[in-house]
């Protein structure tokens, strides 16, 4: 599914949207963050400065999978997500940050992953949706299992940072699932 189709999808506290030109600068400030950048997929990179978030950015926008900014109900971005789709398997790897740091740990998160997976299960009939996670990283680990995300494996000493290694943990969600804990749409 590409951007031109992707569709504006509400929540009880946000609104994921496709993102706009005027996500960039946020995203460029959440991707040069080094708090935020601990927690992805490599925690020792280096900062991609202007050009390579930028480049990211458009990829992400112009690729085949899903990508939303997410946006408060008064429109202000403070994150995006998105799902890379198999459809033959019908699983979607998703991910999330809620970048900027005054609306962490307020049920943002909670929220935009819930409106994701409600259109992944109910709108796009998928099946499954997982992701990986920092085994300290518990708010997100929290902020999963509050969207019926279950633990289906340990990745021993699978990050490196500096001379130090820790653990990345598998989760998973199926649609019943996922729809047994979902308080449902707005
Ligand atoms: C992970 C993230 C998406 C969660 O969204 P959020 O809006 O901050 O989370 P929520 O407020 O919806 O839920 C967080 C839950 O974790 C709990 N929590 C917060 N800090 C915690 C901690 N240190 N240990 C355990 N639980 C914690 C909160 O109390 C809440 O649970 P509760 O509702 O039962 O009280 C967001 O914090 C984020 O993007 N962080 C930075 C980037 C990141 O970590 N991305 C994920 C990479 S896999």
């Amino acid at each position: 599914m590409r951007r031109g189709t992707m569709p504006y999808l509400v929540g009880e506290l946000v609104d994921l949207a496709p993102p706009g030109d005027d996500l960039l600068p946020y995203f460029v400030t959440w991707e040069n963050d080094p708090a935020l950048l601990r927690l992805s997929d490599s925690p020792s990179q280096a900062p991609r400065g202007w050009d390579g978030a930028r480049s990211m950015f458009d990829s992400l926008r112009s690729g085949p999978g899903l990508f939303f900014g997410i946006y408060t109900k008064g429109g202000h971005p403070i994150g995006y997500l998105g799902a890379n789709i198999d459809e033959r398997d019908r699983r979607a790897c998703v991910y999330i940050v809620v970048g900027d740091a005054g609306y962490q740990g307020r049920g943002y998160g909670t929220d935009a992953m819930r409106v994701l997976l409600r259109h992944l299960f109910d709108g796009l009939g998928l099946h499954r949706a997982y992701l990986f996670v920092h085994e300290s990283n518990q708010r997100a680990i929290r902020c999963y299992e509050k969207c019926g995300f279950v633990w289906e494996g340990r990745l021993r000493e699978h990050l490196r940072e500096g001379s130090t290694y820790s653990a990345e943990i598998a989760m998973g969600v199926l649609a019943d699932e996922f729809r047994a804990v979902d308080p449902g749409p707005p």
